[in-house]
């Protein structure tokens, strides 16, 4: 008898429940048990239907992803929907909660589908870099129609049951108890003599597809998704369900299926899965500590990060008070903020109700005194030591006992802001990235005295505002900056060395980041940049590095905003400057730098391997937890693909053996200033271990 599935008769009608928790994941047991129950349900002739249910909080959510690091156990899934489907008496599938992958295909293998109206249904499987491997792209479409199929596997989105009843793919909506509806149900097909209903057996309607429509599907996905592996195969799946029948288009789904589940992209979008869920915990916090209650937060500056921050917790319902020096810059802020409403109420985004009640939330203040009642303030003023610490002396005489007062630094010292206080238990830094109110990374920065609650009071927070929230500790740059300096640093360099902008910009782009190094650094402004570097009291005393980004500088080249930079820009469109290679072949020239051809390998490694060292002393200093931190930190903040997995798990797939090997190649090329291997990337090649079970085994 099986632990996780279990039947029960209920007169004629077979009742089988599902109760495999958390979420009822489509585990090897509950496999191997429903294909057991089935031939029991299937062999009683007293059994006339049965309703398929699960226990808990929702549906079968998915298959149990972490068994796709192994093989197969039969029965697979497949075969037990087809088992299921193929069952001469009717099964209706009973969903509430949100019946996603494998648990909707399981639904779709039902005869009929009933569920709650709050329950939820999709294939979400994209996401992880797979595709619905279980019937879900042949059976959906034939009750959807292709275009909404494809949408739907495409974005991964789950739909209500409302619209899954206006779709046909929900018979029925279930108020009150669903056990008792889905038997009812059950009784109803039973007592009318309903055939028993296969999808498989249902024609895909195509009449209204357009000749071009796949085409145009791939032509889309092609700028869409662009490096992903699963989605062209998903187009694939959806044309055999055109055009093939059913048991031939089903064999060609299980074998991209396992095509998509065998590369390195599934494996990096289903570590990320994982990890995100990974850095919600913190080792010595526990999980039930006491929170403090946020009920109003304060806000100083209302430039873009201030009303950028603002708009996240007016978003949440959260009441904000936001601080200004003088009137005219704190309507400045307050018109941002409406503006940045406005333009989704223009867009049919945001009701017009809706942006007024936003606005109703907001406060603006002069004086420090108003932030007396704040229940966390957070600064956003000029990124200076001395401001941010005459900012924290004013807040701990005005700030009420308790309060969490926080600074959005990207680089400063945490510890050093706090000891201007006398509460620094109550000092944490909250690093929003730009635009605030879009990016949804947050480096929470645990300072030496930052109290555990204040930790954990900051993470739910960030969960209730949106955010990925990753736990760093306090060093220069924190976690993000310090790992992407690098990176930006060999961009720079290679300058130098005699790579064209445009080269170095499109090889990281085609490696798959949503832009180039010094694209970014012109997006974001050189100056800006360069004040952040002037902060880092220990930067590399090497008159070369980061050369280039000081000479656009002096020569008032501040990127996009001036319309050049590394780049000169037609608009937005970035464009090679001949100013730009010229200048950086008298720089070379003056410092001495040989001018070499630079292979496509090598402009790579450079960026990635600088940024996978300085990543792993970032680990030996606990200033990340886990190597998942970091790439969770890359993959939500710094337009590293999805389909990399961050780049300490995108070197742990290479071979860790392999980064060592080039790194010490370049130390032995470059001098060791930059290229010494950091002695746990040099302990784990030697231990034959990964970042990952480092940190697995650490945890
Ligand atoms: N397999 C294994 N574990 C899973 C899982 C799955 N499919 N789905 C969730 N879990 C685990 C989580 O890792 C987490 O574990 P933890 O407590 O140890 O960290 C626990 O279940 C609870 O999950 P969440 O913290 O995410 O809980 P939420 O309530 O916030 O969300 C959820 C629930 C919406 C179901 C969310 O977990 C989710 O989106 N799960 C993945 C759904 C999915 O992608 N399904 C498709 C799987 S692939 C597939 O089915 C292939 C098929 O086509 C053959």
């Amino acid at each position: 008898m099986s632990d996780v599935v279990s039947f029960e008769r209920v007169g004629n009608i077979g009742v089988i429940t599902i109760d495999n928790p958390p979420v009822n994941a489509m585990s090897f047991a509950v496999r191997k048990g429903l294909w057991e129950i089935l031939d029991e349900f299937l062999a009683d002739p007293g059994i006339a239907a049965g309703i398929l249910i699960c226990a808990g909080r929702t549906f079968i959510a998915g298959a149990d992803i972490t068994e796709f690091d192994k093989p197969p156990e039969d029965p697979w899934l497949p075969k037990v929907l087809l088992r299921i489907e193929a069952s001469p008496k009717p099964v209706v599938a009973a969903l509430h909660g949100t019946a996603l992958g494998g648990g909707f295909e399981t639904a779709l293998a039902c005869h009929y589908r009933c569920a709650l109206n709050s329950a939820s249904m999709g294939l979400p499987e994209v996401n992880l870099g797979l595709l619905p491997g279980a019937g879900g792209t042949q059976r959906l479409p034939r009750l959807t129609g292709i275009p909404k199929a494809l949408e739907m596997i495409l974005s991964g989105k789950p739909m209500t049951a409302a619209e899954g009843k206006a779709s046909g793919v929900i018979d029925e909506i279930i108020e009150g108890d669903l056990r008792a509806g889905a038997i009812a149900a059950a009784r109803k097909l039973v007592e009318q003599k309903a055939p028993v209903r296969r999808l498989s057996e249902l024609r895909v309607n195509t009449s209204d597809l357009p000749a071009d429509f796949f085409q145009q599907a791939r032509a889309k996905l092609a700028k869409e998704a662009r490096g992903f592996f699963s989605p062209l195969r998903i187009v694939e799946c959806l044309e055999a369900a055109a055009q093939k029948p059913f048991p031939e288009a089903l064999e060609l789904e299980t074998r991209l299926f396992n095509e998509c589940k065998a590369s390195p992209h599934s494996r990096a979008q289903r570590y990320l899965f994982f990890a995100e869920r990974t850095i919600t915990k913190i080792p010595d916090i526990p999980k039930d500590i006491p929170l403090r209650d946020i009920k109003q937060v304060g806000i100083i500056g209302a430039g873009t990060m201030g009303t950028g921050i603002a708009i996240n917790f007016l978003n949440a319902g959260i009441p904000v008070i936001q601080l200004e020096m003088n009137e005219e810059a704190l309507d400045r802020g307050v018109a941002r903020i409406r503006k940045t409403y406005q333009d989704y109420v223009d867009k049919g985004r945001l009701k017009a109700e809706v942006l007024e009640q936003r606005m109703a939330l907001h406060t603006k203040a002069l004086a420090y005194e108003a932030l007396a009642g704040a229940d966390l303030v957070i600064e956003a003023v000029f990124e200076d030591m001395k401001v941010k610490r005459e900012v924290f002396t004013r807040l701990d005489q005005v700030c009420k006992p308790g309060a969490i007062l926080a600074t959005n630094t990207s680089s400063l010292d945490v510890d050093a802001i706090a000891a201007v206080t006398r509460r620094p238990e109550d000092v944490i830094g909250l690093h929003f990235f730009a635009p605030a109110n879009i990016m949804v990374l947050l480096e929470i920065v645990r300072g030496a005295k930052t109290a555990k609650d204040v930790v954990a009071t900051s993470m739910a927070l960030a969960k209730r505002i949106k955010k990925t929230a990753v736990l760093v500790g306090v060093c220069f740059g924190f976690v993000g900056n310090r790992v992407y300096f690098p990176y930006i640093r060999e961009a720079d360099l290679m300058l130098l060395e005699g790579v064209a902008p445009e080269r170095i910009d499109k090889l990281a782009y085609d490696w798959g980041m949503a832009m180039g190094p010094l694209s970014v650094v012109d997006l974001s402004g050189i100056d800006v940049f360069h004040s952040a570097l002037m902060e880092w009291k220990d930067r590399p005393a090497d008159p070369a590095a980061f050369r280039m980004l000081g000479l656009l500088r002096e020569q008032g080249r501040l990127g996009q905003k001036t319309s050049a930079g590394y780049f000169k820009y037609d608009g937005r469109k970035p464009l090679p400057d001949p100013v730009v290679a010229d200048l950086a072949r008298q720089e070379a020239q003056r410092l001495g730098i040989a001018r070499r051809e630079i292979g496509d390998t090598e402009v790579i490694e450079r960026l990635l391997y600088s940024m996978v060292n300085e990543g792993a002393r970032v680990l030996e200093e606990g200033i990340a937890l886990r190597s998942c931190d970091i790439d969770v930190v890359f993959t939500s903040g710094y337009g590293m693909p999805r389909y990399r997995g961050g780049p300490m798990i995108y070197a742990d797939m290479i071979g860790l053996g392999n980064v060592l090997e080039a790194t010490r190649k370049y130390r032995d090329r470059y001098g060791d200033r930059y290229w010494t291997p950091a002695p746990l990337l040099e302990q784990l090649v030697r231990e034959g271990r990964t970042f990952e079970q480092w940190s697995q085994d650490k945890a």
